[in-house]
Formats: C-alpha cells, structure tokens, sequence
C-alpha cells in the first residue's frame, strides 16, 4: 500500500504479471488431465462429490479418509471408471506428522501436488455452556489445527513446485450465526479457516492460488439435523439443501484453469439462506 500519491505513481518492478499460457476455450479451462488433487474427508458427502468431479475432468485423484475405509473402493471404482489414477490414504488430519508425512507419500506415488482440497471436518453442536472443554479442542483440532497442518505441508510442496491450488471447504456458518440450535465453536472454527485462507492467498501471491467454499445445508452426514431442518428449510429460498451433486461445478471451477485470475475468494453456495 502507497503512503502518498507520489510513491502510488512508482511503477513497481516486475508489474504488471504476465497473463498465464491457458486455454481461450472456457470448456478446455476446465479441464485437470494430468493434475493430481489431494482430497480430504473425501469417502464420502462433498469431498466424495469433490473426488469425482475430478476424476471426471481427467485428474488423477487421492481421496484421504479418516475413519471411512469406503474411500478405498471408491478410488479404486474412480480409476476405472475414468481411467486415472486414484489411491485412498488413511491420514488424521488433527495429527501433523501424519498429514505432513502423508503428503510427501503422494508425491512419491503421484510425483507432485496440484490442487489440495482442505474439506474434512466435524461438528459439535451445542450451546457455549454445555460444550466441554474437551468438545471445543476436539472441533478446533480437527476444523482449524487440521486446515492449517494441511495447508502447511501443502504449501511447501506448492512452493518448492512454483505452483499450487488451495481450497478450503467452510461454511455459511462463517458468515451467519446458526438457528435455531447454537453452535458457537463449529461457527467460530470455519470463520478461522476462512480468515487462514484468505491470509493465505495474499503470502502464497508467488505461487499458489487459494480460495474458499462456504456451503449452507447440504444433503450429507453433516447435513441439517432432525432438529434443525425445519427452519433450516424455511430460511432457505431454494427451500431444500443441496445435493452433492450441485457442488461439484463450483470446485471444478476453482481447481481449474477457468478460475486462473481468483485468489483469495470466499463463495458461498447455500440456496440463497445467508440473503436475508
Ligand atoms: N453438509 C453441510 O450442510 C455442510 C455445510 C457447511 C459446511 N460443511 C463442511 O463440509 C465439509 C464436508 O462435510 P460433509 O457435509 O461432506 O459431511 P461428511 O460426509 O460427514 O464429511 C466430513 C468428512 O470429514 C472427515 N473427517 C472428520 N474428522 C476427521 C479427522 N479428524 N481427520 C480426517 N478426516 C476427518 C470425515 O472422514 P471419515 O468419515 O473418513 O472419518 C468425513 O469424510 C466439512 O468441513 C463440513 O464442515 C458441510
């Protein structure tokens, strides 16, 4: 930032960047043959959803999983159906050494890391008051400490690559808070996420793009509760939650050339429920 309108008329050195060497055909933009793609809480719900969005655009893709080993016939059924490669990793991404050492296993099997989708999370939802201790470390290590040990060892990667991709999956409960049940720590871990990443975006400028998707209600195991779908529905002008299958298009586009010039962008994709 310029402090005076003579220094804002230096012309900086290096500026302006060249345009990158990308396809003018937006169809082939959003193409990823060749590309490998890190997924996390990918068995299942979006990063599932993510992984074949993928696949289907010619990635080669590596779905991590926690404690769902369906991951494991899912890559497999992946890498026949679009004949590229796939391959599950069991990775707790509340544990640094094992994401750290898992990424350096990708990069040996897959020989580089293009775009990491940073996706896995869990959820307590409880009032402040009957929220133990132990709840809120448990939400804050698995949705924060686990997109920032991710992002960590990813972004070395990215760096010593020149190039990278980073999305992190939030949500709308970044930008609202929930009804009708609270949830202050879930609310408070994806605001920190989104914050990281558009932190992010501007120290990996040099190198890597990263962006984040904040998702309402979507049809998963994370879905809107029993409790919570009335209203859920009723504050949602689209009047249902999304199915998976609606937010593939949208991480396609950020892993993908089409999305070349945004960094730093928070989407939100929630039939409209964060509008009033
Ligand atoms: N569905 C919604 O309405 C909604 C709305 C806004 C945001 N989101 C966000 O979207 C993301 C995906 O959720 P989803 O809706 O697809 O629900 P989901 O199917 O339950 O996915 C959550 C994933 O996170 C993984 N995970 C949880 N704890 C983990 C840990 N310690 N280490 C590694 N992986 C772990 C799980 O892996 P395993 O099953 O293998 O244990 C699971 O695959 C989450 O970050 C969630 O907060 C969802």
């Amino acid at each position: 930032m310029s402090m005076s309108i003579e220094e804002s008329q230096t012309p900086r050195q290096g500026f302006p960047k060249p345009v990158p060497d990308t396809s003018n055909n937006v169809l082939e933009q959003f193409k990823l043959s060749g590309r490998v793609a890190i997924i996390t809480g990918a068995a299942d719900g979006i990063g599932l959803a993510v992984a074949e969005a993928y696949a289907e655009a010619g990635a080669n893709v590596v779905l991590w999983y926690n404690s769902n080993k369906a991951a494991v016939t899912r890559a497999e059924e992946l890498a026949k159906q679009h004949n590229i490669k796939a391959k599950a990793y069991q990775v707790e991404v509340s544990q640094p050494e094992k994401v750290q050492a898992a990424i350096k296993e990708v990069v040996s099997d897959f020989g580089k890391v293009d775009v990491f989708v940073a996706n896995a999370g869990m959820a307590i939802s409880k009032p402040i008051l009957e929220t133990t201790i132990e709840e809120y470390k448990r939400q804050m290590e698995v949705n924060l400490d686990g997109v920032f040990y991710c992002a960590k060892y990813a972004g070395e990667q990215f760096k010593a690559q020149g190039t990278g991709n980073l999305i992190i999956t939030s949500s709308i409960s970044a930008h609202i808070v929930n009804v009708p049940i609270d949830q202050p720590v879930y609310n408070a871990s994806k605001a920190a996420v989104t914050h990281l990443g558009k932190s992010l975006a501007r120290e990996w400028r040099e190198f890597a793009r990263v962006n984040i998707v904040s998702p309402g209600f979507f049809d998963t195991k994370m879905g809107a509760s029993e409790k919570v779908i009335t209203e859920g529905l009723r504050m949602t002008p689209l009047g249902r939650q999304g199915h998976v299958k609606e937010i593939k298009g949208l991480f396609l586009y950020l892993a993908s050339d089409a999305s070349s010039y945004q960094t730093g962008s928070d989407v939100v994709i929630d039939g409209g429920y964060i509008l009033p």
